[in-house]
């Protein structure tokens, strides 16, 4: 029985619908929710994601910035920047777009956002914060995929759940968000021996590596949820990690690449700045 579909484009467009009435009630008491994304040089997919995230602020009200820096920038010039953003009062999230041109120091840059205004999650106190299971800012993307298997209604606790990919942005918070929800979690890697022994003990399996078809349909447990969190341009074709005519066949529910995670990443961004500027009023 083919799986049924996961479809990010019509989770965004509800989730979209509630943010602008959140965005509108934080206006009617003074306040527009901001988002400042410093881009550094001219990476043709950084300035696809950059100009989404503006379409995206622009369709829920939330005022947005991007400044653009040249790829000659130097590391104190960005972290100068993003100083001032942190002093600015207009903006409740500060996001740079990485990855940065080779000469700077990304790490040390995202560790000068404030915490309460990193509405991309990568400071090491809201990692810290999620590894520890105390509320912080969640990072978009497996923020997104954890509402994702969550439409699907199936209960999380006690579930065998294997994140495959370990990144920092991806798979090592999705492993915490399933821990948090009491599944039994195994995170996958390149060093991992016999890949499939693993994956098909999965109820939940998410894929997180940027390898185009990884996941073969035989490597699937039957009835699973699929998450497809690739993002892999093949020939001008954008394909995810899953193969997914294969596991169409094999799983509950899977999410289609494209129309699936890629665009619930930033729906969650304008969620996490909606949050950002909410929790500012709270602050005062
Ligand atoms: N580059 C690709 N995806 C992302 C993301 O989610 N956040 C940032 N800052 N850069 C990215």
């Amino acid at each position: 029985m083919a799986a049924k579909i996961l479809d990010g484009k019509k989770m965004s467009e509800a989730l979209r619908l509630q943010i602008s009435e959140r965005v509108a009630a934080l206006k009617q008491q003074g306040i527009t929710p901001g988002l400042a994304v410093i881009l550094v040089g001219n990476d043709p997919a950084s300035e696809i994601y950059v100009r989404n995230k503006e379409k995206g602020c622009a369709e829920t009200g939330i005022f947005s910035t991007t400044i653009h820096m040249s790829g000659e920038t130097s590391q104190q010039e960005l972290e100068d920047q993003i100083q001032a953003l942190n002093a600015d009062e207009r903006f409740h999230g500060i996001l740079v777009q990485l990855p940065l041109p080779a000469h700077l120091d990304e790490r040390k840059a995202l560790e000068k956002i404030l915490p309460e205004k990193d509405v991309d999650g990568f400071h090491p106190v809201n990692a810290g914060q999620l590894l520890n299971g105390h509320p912080g800012v969640v990072a978009c993307t497996p923020k997104g995929a954890l509402y994702m298997i969550h439409q699907t209604g199936i209960d999380l606790t006690g579930k065998e759940a294997v994140v495959v990919g370990r990144s920092n942005i991806v798979g090592k918070p999705m492993a915490m968000l399933l821990l948090q929800e009491n599944c039994t979690v195994t995170l996958c890697h390149s060093r991992t021996i016999n890949l499939a022994e693993h994956t098909r003990r999965a109820d939940i399996l998410v894929a997180a590596v940027g390898k185009a078809g990884l996941i073969r349909g035989d490597m699937i447990k039957p009835g699973a949820v699929v998450i497809d969190v690739g993002i892999n341009r093949i020939d001008g074709k954008v394909r995810g990690d899953v193969a997914f005519d294969e596991a169409e066949q094999v799983a509950s529910w899977i999410t289609p690449v494209p129309g699936g995670v890629g665009r619930m990443t930033i729906t969650m961004l304008l969620q996490n700045t909606l949050e950002a500027a909410e929790r500012s009023v709270h602050a005062e």
